[in-house]
């Protein structure tokens, strides 16, 4: 088969009109690709007889041998323990390479502190290089920029600072493990891939920003699970970044922000949106986007949702009902709709097995999308020299994402003791935060905040 240079594997089994990529191990049923971005496990597959390997985030190589895994896999050889592993030392170890990470990373570095940031995909930027649109927020936080150019500008500044020796970036490069280290310091296990094959680094650090990001939620229903069934941002990626139409016809399921703007850049990609269904009573999304939707005549239907989705081996359509003010299904209200793709925009999660690990104290906030760190106003969580910036410390955007990571870089090299003048930074930077969170549509992360506040002071009284 043919692929092109830059693409995933599952990107180019998708633009060969391949979705099945595995199998259920006990019904055999067929699985495709769901979160796109390594963090689901729904596209394993046995790659030049390695198994269990993410093909959303591995690099299509030429004449590679990708094979569905249908069974158990075979324990790997002894390859990978037989290497020997390598030792890095650093100040600050910064976990993830999105807006929050790189943010932290750079202004870390900018401090004169030695700073490791790693990554898992094979590009940096994290949820960034793949929206295509204009940003919104605040003007001081590249509003009306779009969010690939974000990236660039971001990835230019830190090759820059690359040159001073103080920021080394590992890509293809998972954190899997942290463990305690010698005098206060942590100790990490990250593995890099390198053709398939992995590369064990055991890192030290004196202090670590977790910058993880944020996975996207499943919505229960029949048949979530057939191969056609898409997380909006996988969707995304598939468009954006690797130029490949995720279906012809798709049901979006969500019209929060991110539902209404993938579903424009569907339109855009000649992908017909048959309609939006939302829960609520009301969208959720800024207006402006609602409204180009409806200009192209999409109907958003709120007070809907989807029960079904069915189809032998892919979706071949849905069935979508209709809710009453209890959320509970009207009766005689079912729809089927014929479709190949179904894209769920219902929110995310965010990523903090990391934190787990470390024994952080994590409560669960709503309004935070989830279980979250417990963290001070700088950023730092409840084991000392943890700190955490982004939609892993809580849902919320590109923006205040960059600005935490400014907050958790800088408060990280002052605990270091690196330099001292930067404390007017920090005030500055958490004027800017809680001006990005003000007005309308910071209310949810504003509530988060003060929860978050509230149950540290609980906690420390
Ligand atoms: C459709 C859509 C539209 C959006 N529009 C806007 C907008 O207009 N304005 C705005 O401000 N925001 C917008 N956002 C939100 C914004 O993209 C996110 O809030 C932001 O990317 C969060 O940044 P982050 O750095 O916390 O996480 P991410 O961008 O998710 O980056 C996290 C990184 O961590 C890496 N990682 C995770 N675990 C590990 C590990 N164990 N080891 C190594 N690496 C790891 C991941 O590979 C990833 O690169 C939008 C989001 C979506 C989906
Ligand atoms: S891990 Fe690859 S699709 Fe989720």
């Amino acid at each position: 088969m043919d692929g092109l240079k830059g693409d995933s594997i599952a990107s180019a089994l998708h633009a060969q009109g391949i979705k099945t990529l595995t199998k259920s191990l006990r019904y055999d049923l067929p699985r495709g690709f769901f979160c796109g971005i390594g963090k689901c496990s729904s596209c394993l597959m046995r790659v030049n007889g390695i198994p269990n390997i993410r093909t959303c985030i591995a690099p299509l190589l030429e004449g590679v041998k990708v094979e569905i895994q249908d069974k158990l896999p075979d324990i790997p050889d002894a390859k990978f323990q037989s290497k020997p592993k390598k030792i890095v030392s650093v100040d600050i170890l910064v976990v993830g390479a999105g807006p929050a990470g790189l943010s932290a990373a750079i202004e870390a570095a900018k401090q004169g502190t030695k700073v490791l940031i790693a990554d898992e995909n094979l590009q940096i930027g994290g949820q960034l290089i793949k929206q295509t649109h204009k940003f919104f927020g605040s003007k001081y936080e590249k509003a009306g920029t779009r969010g690939i150019q974000i990236a660039v500008d971001l990835e230019k500044e830190l090759k820059e600072l690359e040159k001073s020796g103080n920021i080394d970036l590992m890509l293809n490069s998972t954190v899997i493990g942290c463990y305690e280290g010698k005098k206060g310091k942590h100790k990490f296990a990250i593995i890099k891939r390198k053709n398939y094959d992995s590369i064990l680094y055991e890192v030290e650090s004196r202090t670590v920003v977790i910058a993880t990001g944020a996975m996207e939620n499943m919505l229960l229903f029949t048949g979530n699970d057939l191969p056609g069934v898409y997380g909006a941002g996988a969707v995304q990626t598939l468009m954006n970044v690797f130029g490949v139409k995720p279906g012809n016809k798709v049901i979006m399921v969500g019209a929060g922000n991110v539902g209404l703007i993938v579903s424009y850049q569907l339109l855009q990609a000649g992908i017909i949106v048959d309609r939006v269904v939302e829960a609520a009573p009301i969208i959720g999304g800024y207006h402006v986007h609602a409204a180009k939707l409806r200009r192209y005549g999409v109907p958003i239907l709120t007070s809907h949702s989807i029960i079904e989705a069915y189809g032998k081996d892919k979706v071949e359509g849905v069935v979508i009902v209709k809710l009453d003010k209890n959320w509970q299904p009207i009766k005689g209200s079912k729809e089927k709709v014929a479709c190949d793709t179904v894209c769920l925009a219902v929110g995310l999660t965010p990523s903090t097995r990391l934190l787990y690990q470390f024994g952080v104290n994590m409560e669960f906030v709503p309004e935070a999308g989830g279980f979250v760190a417990l963290h001070d106003d700088s950023m730092q969580t409840t084991v000392k020299g943890v700190f955490v910036a982004g939609d892993s410390s809580g849902i919320e955007e590109a923006s205040t994402a960059m600005v935490e990571g400014k907050i958790a870089g800088v408060s990280a090299s002052l605990l270091l003791g690196f330099n001292k003048n930067a404390k007017d930074l920090k005030k500055q930077y958490k004027k800017e935060l809680d001006r990005l969170r003000a007005g309308p549509f910071g209310e949810k992360p504003r509530i988060a905040k003060r929860k978050i506040d509230k149950l540290l002071e609980k906690k420390n009284a």
